[in-house]
C-alpha cells in the first residue's frame, strides 16, 4: 500500500467487514486482519518514513485518524456483541425483570387447631390436665365400658368404622367419640381425683354434608372426685362459655340422654351474636346448642376403678368444629378440611 486513497479504501472495506462480524471469533479475526502486525495498515505506517517530508506529515495524520476510527469501531462492535449476548441469555431464561416478585407464602395454624388451643387454654386455666388417648380404639373402650348396650343404634355398621381384625379377635374401631379416653384416664389414675381434658379426632361412617363430616374433632372433659355435683358441671361450663364466646355468655343445661351419664344434659350457650334479640344464627331461640354432658354414670365410674359410693364426677364431649362454626359464623363444615386458602387465609 502506498497512497492515501488506498488508506481510504482500506477504511471503507474494514468498516464494512466489521459490520458483518456477528460473534467474538469474527471480531478477533477482523482485528488481526485490519489492525494486526501483518495488516495493510501497519505496512502503510512502515512505509511512511520513505515519503518526502511534507507528504509524510499529512499521510501520518491520515494514518492516525484511520487507525483511531478502526479501533473505536472495534470497541463499539464488542459492546454491541456483549449486549446482544446478554439479551439473548435473558430471553432464553424467560426472565422478565419487569414482573413483580412472588410473595413468600407464610404458614399459619389451622382454624381447628386455633380453636382447640383456645379450648385447651380455657380448661388449663381451670386446672384441667391434658390427656391423649388413641384414635384407634377397642370396641370395649369405645362402647362397652361406657355402658353402651350391645344393641345400641350407635354400634350399627352405618355409624362406626370397624377395623379389620382376625376372626375371634376383639373388635377394633376408629373411635366415634373421645369418651373412650375417659376409661383410660380413670384406670390410669384411680383412686386419685382427676380433672382432665381429652381432645382428639373422631370418625363416623356418615354421609358428608354441610353439617356432618365423617372425621371431626371433639374435646372430652372429665372430673372425678368426692362431692362433685351438677353445680360444678354448670359452673365449669359457664366459665368455658365466657372464655370461648365472650364475657356475659351464659350456659344452660337441658335434659337429655346418654348411656354413660345419669342425669344427662345438652349444653346450650346464650347467643353471643344477638344477645337475646333473636337472629338467624340461633334460629330466633336465643340459645346455641353445643353438645352432650352429664354426671358420670355409676357403672362407668365402677369400670374406671372408682367406687361410685365414694366418688362422683361429671363429663362431657363437644365438637371443636361446632365451637368454630358458632364463633366465626361458618356455614359449611366442609370448609375446614377443604385446604382452600381463600377460607383458611381469613383466620390468623
Ligand atoms: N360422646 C358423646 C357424643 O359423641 C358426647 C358426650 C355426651 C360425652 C355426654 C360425654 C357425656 O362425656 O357425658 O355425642
Amino acid at each position: 500500500m502506498a497512497s492515501i486513497e488506498d488508506l481510504d479504501n482500506l477504511r471503507t472495506q474494514a468498516l464494512a467487514q466489521l459490520a458483518a462480524a456477528t460473534d467474538q471469533p469474527g471480531l478477533v479475526a477482523w482485528k488481526n486482519a485490519f489492525l494486526g502486525r501483518q495488516s495493510d495498515l501497519v505496512r502503510f505506517s512502515q512505509g511512511l518514513g520513505a515519503l518526502p517530508a511534507e507528504e509524510r506529515r499529512t499521510a501520518g495524520q491520515r494514518f492516525n485518524a484511520v487507525r483511531q476510527a478502526l479501533e473505536q469501531a472495534l470497541a463499539a462492535a464488542e459492546a454491541r456483541l456483549q449486549q446482544a449476548a446478554l439479551t439473548s441469555a435473558l430471553v432464553a431464561e424467560h426472565v422478565d425483570i419487569s414482573l413483580p416478585g412472588h410473595m413468600a407464602a407464610l404458614g399459619r395454624t389451622h382454624l381447628i387447631n386455633q380453636t382447640l388451643d383456645q379450648i385447651i387454654d380455657a380448661f388449663q386455666d381451670m386446672g384441667f390436665q391434658i390427656w391423649e388417648s388413641p384414635d384407634v380404639e377397642s370396641d370395649e373402650y369405645n362402647f362397652e365400658l361406657l355402658n353402651v348396650p350391645p344393641d345400641h343404634p350407635a354400634r350399627d355398621m352405618q355409624d362406626t368404622f370397624y377395623v379389620e381384625t382376625p376372626p375371634g379377635a376383639p373388635r377394633v374401631v376408629l373411635r366415634t367419640h373421645t369418651s373412650g379416653g375417659q376409661m383410660h384416664a380413670m384406670r390410669a389414675s384411680a383412686p386419685k381425683p382427676i380433672r382432665m381434658l381429652l381432645p382428639g379426632r373422631c370418625h363416623r361412617n356418615e354421609d358428608v354434608t354441610a353439617r356432618h363430616g365423617m372425621m371431626f374433632y371433639q374435646f372430652e372433659f372429665l372430673v372425678v372426685g368426692r362431692g362433685i355435683t351438677m353445680a360444678h358441671l354448670k359452673g365449669t361450663l359457664g366459665t368455658m362459655a365466657e372464655r370461648l364466646f365472650g364475657l356475659g355468655t351464659r350456659a344452660r343445661l337441658r335434659a337429655s340422654y346418654f348411656p354413660f351419664t345419669e342425669p344427662s344434659a345438652e349444653l346450650d350457650v346464650s347467643c353471643f351474636l344477638c344477645d337475646g334479640a333473636g337472629c338467624r344464627m340461633c334460629k330466633y331461640t336465643n340459645w346455641l346448642e353445643l353438645g352432650g354432658c352429664g354426671m358420670v354414670h355409676p357403672v362407668v365410674l365402677h369400670n374406671g376403678g372408682y367406687d361410685p359410693n365414694e366418688f362422683s364426677g361429671f363429663a362431657g364431649g363437644f365438637g371443636v368444629e361446632r365451637v368454630a362454626i358458632l364463633k366465626y359464623g361458618i356455614d359449611d363444615i366442609r370448609w375446614f378440611f377443604s385446604g382452600d386458602e381463600r377460607f383458611l387465609g381469613q383466620f390468623g
